[in-house]
């Protein structure tokens, strides 16, 4: 019996531009990913997320499913165009109220709510006036977070800021695969530096405004590894740019050493006096994690190190190697590098090609036995005296996958998308039995 520490967070999780679709109702306009997807050729079958899973309309029935599965947390995100259509100033009252009714209702069936504020919906009158790039994106976003917090504070407690802000500077910054499609290197640099102070000032806001709140950050966490031996120097840069990046600076008050000097060359606007500003406001580490990285070196001097596909058959449907040694490998690190803080695992899931079959029923043995290689890991770390507090799969159910549009399912409930119709997968079925029984 794997059995977890009393009061665990178990849940699952989704985010709004995944899920909520009504991407033009009530008040609500244009973000990044909006703009995006309409551009031909970004996502895969040119698949947006105007409608998605069309939670906006089906949340209550949406609740009562999770509901049945039987977890004691959600993990949801609220879409800034929804709530400040032009990123500050102006409320969209319709917007605010609909996450308050999601509220409620989670409340009502006695499901923790996990509020993100921003998983990278990015309000497209902000990007226009440079977005990430620009230092006044992380007032905005303080503001943004004020307008939230004050709206649900009587009845949210637990609260993250951004979703994986390294994702949001390599792939929408540097790569430009995700919106808003920029490939810039100082710009990347400048969005870092700028994502830093805006989950700093949000941190900072949250606590003014509810200081029962406990605030943390979904960082995309994979542990480094190097392809060979003489790749390990590469491995350590990689490290810097990939995980350290979001913790050092928070946790203790500087970019990574490794890359500082190379930052400050790329970025004139980093002020010695952001890090006072920046540094403790974690109150856990949200670690997002589903494979590692392995990498080699590279001529290229920044980054300088090259990601490649670890040679094996044993991945998912993204190709991701599954490498449950991973997620024990970061929360040892995280208990050793930063002092343990808390953690809890905001994502954790995988994507397989889910079918319905005959009876009706979605048999998905892959994705059970991938949920339980890695609560195994999970639970050696605990045993080793790892501060987890909680742990929520991605997703829960199938949605639009950015870039892979609806191709690929990450779900433990099946979306039929042309009927919109739900399916609990056999994995979520597992699941409600874990979350019942505090492990397996
Ligand atoms: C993470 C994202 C999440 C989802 C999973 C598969 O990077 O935070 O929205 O797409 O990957």
């Amino acid at each position: 019996m794997y059995a977890f520490p009393k009061n665990f967070w178990w849940g699952t999780a989704a985010s709004a531009y995944q899920i909520e679709g009504a991407w033009n109702e009530d008040g609500k306009v244009l973000s990044i990913w909006d703009e995006f997807t309409h551009q031909p050729g970004k996502i895969k079958h040119n698949h947006t997320g105007d409608v998605a899973c069309d939670h906006y309309h089906r949340y209550k029935d949406d609740v009562k499913i999770i509901k049945t599965l039987g977890c004691n947390a959600y993990r949801f995100s609220i879409s800034w165009p929804r709530v400040l259509p032009e990123g500050t100033g102006r409320v969209n009252p319709k917007g605010l109220d609909f996450y308050n009714r999601l509220v409620d209702e989670l409340l009502k069936n006695k499901i923790e709510p996990f509020a993100m504020l921003h998983h990278w919906d990015l309000p497209l009158e902000l990007h226009k006036k440079g977005g990430w790039t620009k230092r006044f994106i992380s007032d905005a976003f303080a503001e943004y977070a004020s307008v939230v917090v004050h709206s649900l504070k009587d009845r949210v407690k637990y609260w993250m800021t951004i979703n994986e802000p390294m994702i949001i500077y390599a792939l929408g910054y540097f790569t430009g695969e995700h919106a808003p499609g920029i490939k810039n290197i100082f710009k990347a640099s400048k969005a870092i530096h700028n994502l830093l102070l805006a989950h700093a000032k949000a941190y900072r806001t949250i606590k003014s405004v509810h200081s029962q709140a406990v605030v943390g950050i979904a960082n995309a966490l994979s542990p480094v590894y190097p392809q060979c031996e003489t790749d390990a120097r590469a491995a350590k840069i990689a490290e810097a740019y990939t995980q350290r990046l979001f913790l050092d600076p928070f946790l203790k008050g500087r970019y990574p050493q490794l890359i500082e000097k190379k930052l400050r060359l790329i970025n004139w606007e980093i002020r010695d006096e952001d890090f006072a500003l920046i540094q403790n406001t974690l109150d856990f580490v949200g670690i997002n994690n589903y494979t590692r990285i392995v990498v080699k070196k590279s001529i290229i001097p920044i980054p300088g190190f090259a990601i490649v596909q670890p040679q094996t058959d044993n991945v998912t449907e993204m190709g991701w190697e599954i490498f449950p040694e991973g997620l024990y490998r970061l929360c040892v690190w995280l208990r050793d590098e930063y002092g343990n803080p808390p953690v809890i695992i905001t994502e954790n899931g995988a994507a397989f090609n889910d079918v319905v079959n005959e009876k009706g029923e979605v048999v998905d043995t892959k994705r059970i036995q991938f949920l339980e290689s890695y609560l195994r890991a999970l639970h050696r770390a605990i045993q080793e005296g790892c501060n987890v507090k909680g742990y929520f799969v991605w997703s829960f159910m199938d949605n639009f996958e950015w870039a892979e549009g609806y191709t690929k399912r990450f779900g433990l409930v099946y979306v039929d998308y042309p009927t919109q119709r739900r399916i609990i997968k056999q994995s979520g079925k597992w699941f409600s039995k874990v979350c019942k029984n505090n492990g397996f």
